[in-house]
């Protein structure tokens, strides 16, 4: 059978456990150790959490084995696979757009995720140098808004994260992504539990265990709920191909139901260990759980600069941001890389550096959206707001839409099972997930968004 001898010309993962390690460094990222904890501060701790474990199940689970099964079927760049599966499928030329607008979504969220990977690496030094010493609240508040009111530090860090995005995309597959991933993943596991045993030693474990795992629904808003639903698809970097794009270089014969299921695992098992390293840390020392998406940078360092072994805990706790956020970049412009490669014949490296370079110089504007044109607004969004809403909020939620009914309703049963092969009761649960809960999911999400905007 033809699909069966199909490979990506960008070559292949060696083993199963090489694509978990990437695909799960795509979905460990900011989203896990920055987002997640400060949206569940917000939404009031455990009921958020748990609609959010339940949304990971019935969403994310499913997309993500949908995404890998199209890109090992394409076996190539997210808009390639979609138009040669559309042309094998006989579906609507209409279909391959869903890969152009993913790799619009990772270009885009590329240019301001970089720019807060900055902002982590930026830290990495002053938790380092041991500038949060002593410090109170106002003094971390202070260094923050130092920082961030600087253009030109901000772009230096910017940079800098750019860079070293670019030098592993374009050194490929095997030599780049796969390496970068082999020692990154275990090391960011290793730093967190050292990070959650330090919090089981401030004396508010339980406060902050609790605050995560006792439900308490009266603090859930059906907005809570969309939220949850959200950050379930941003976290597994679902929605715009990155995962397609990972598919496309996991060898046949690997299952894709068990490699999903450890991937979810794994992607969850660090959001929940991220929260559970900041929350005792945060209720030790008094501070405000819903600070917002301030919470690391402008809180979590008064807690490093008043404990023991601050310095060092802090360094480690930035370094894991730094290395998460570095294996999520990655994947955000690697499906446009492969594109370029594939139509227009150009080596990884130029490709590499003409997206990075374009993406970089976009982030720009998100880093003025916090100092010089911090003050242009439009319905009350900066530019960095409206990157972030636009792609978050609306890109990824369609786009995962439209690969959801791809998936469930164009592809055939036919192929779809084969690919699959999880067994009937798997592979129908998965169907029924895909065709009817997903979407109906998405369109909820979707429906809250555009309720949001007050522009219409
Ligand atoms: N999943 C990443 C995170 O949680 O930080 C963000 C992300 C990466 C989103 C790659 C989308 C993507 F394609």
């Amino acid at each position: 059978m033809a699909t069966q001898q199909r490979i990506s010309i960008h070559g292949q993962w060696s083993n199963r456990l090489a694509f978990i390690l990437a695909a799960t460094g795509s979905a460990v990222g900011l989203g896990n150790i920055w987002k997640f904890p400060y949206i569940t501060g917000m939404n009031g701790g455990g009921a958020f959490v748990l609609v959010y474990l339940l949304c990971i199940l019935c969403i994310g689970l499913p997309l993500l084995m949908a995404e890998t099964m199209l890109g090992r079927r394409g076996r190539q760049s997210p808009i390639n696979t979609m138009a040669a599966l559309t042309a094998e499928e006989g579906g609507s030329p209409i279909w391959a757009w869903v890969g152009w607008l993913g790799v619009l979504a990772g270009f885009l969220i590329l240019s301001y995720y970089s720019v807060i990977a900055g902002w982590a690496l930026a830290y990495v030094f002053r938790a380092a140098s041991g500038m949060f010493t002593g410090l109170n609240a106002e003094g971390i508040n202070t260094i923050f808004a130092t920082f961030v009111s600087d253009p030109e530090r901000l772009l230096a860090w910017h940079s800098i994260f750019m860079v070293m995005t670019m030098i592993v995309v374009a050194r490929g597959v095997q030599a780049g992504l796969e390496k970068a991933v082999r020692y990154m993943m275990p090391s960011l596991f290793i730093i967190l539990i050292l990070l959650v045993m330090y919090a089981s030693t401030t004396g508010y474990f339980e406060a902050g265990f609790d605050f995560m795992f006792t439900p308490d629904f009266s603090k859930l808003t059906w907005e809570g709920v969309l939220v949850a639903m959200g950050h379930a698809f941003f976290t597994l970097s679902l929605g715009m191909g990155a995962i397609m794009m990972y598919g496309s270089y996991l060898p046949n014969g690997v299952s894709i139901a068990k490699t999903s299921l450890v991937i979810v695992s794994a992607d969850t098992t660090v959001a929940l260990l991220a929260g559970m390293a900041i929350f005792p840390i945060v209720f030790a020392h008094g501070l405000e759980p819903a600070s917002g998406a301030g919470l690391i940078f402008k809180t979590l360092p008064i807690a490093f600069g008043q404990m023991d072994a601050g310095v060092l805990i802090g360094t480690l706790f930035f370094v894991l941001l730094v290395f998460a956020a570095w294996s999520s970049s990655i994947s955000l412009i690697e499906p446009a890389v492969a594109w370029l490669v594939e139509n227009h014949g150009i080596s990884r490296v130029s490709a590499s550096v003409y997206l990075g370079v374009s993406s970089w110089f976009l982030g720009i504007a998100s880093i003025l959206s916090f100092n010089y044109w911090e003050h242009i607004k439009l319905h009350g969004r900066t530019i960095f707001d409206w990157l972030d809403h636009l792609t978050a909020n609306i890109m990824l939620p369609l786009g995962g839409l439209l690969i959801a009914l791809f998936a469930g309703w164009v592809v055939s049963v036919k192929s779809s099972y084969e690919e699959m092969d999880n067994g009937r009761r798997g592979y129908a649960l998965w169907l029924f997930l895909l065709r009817i809960v997903t979407p109906v999911a998405v369109i909820l999400i979707f429906l809250n968004v555009s309720g949001l905007l007050d522009w219409i």
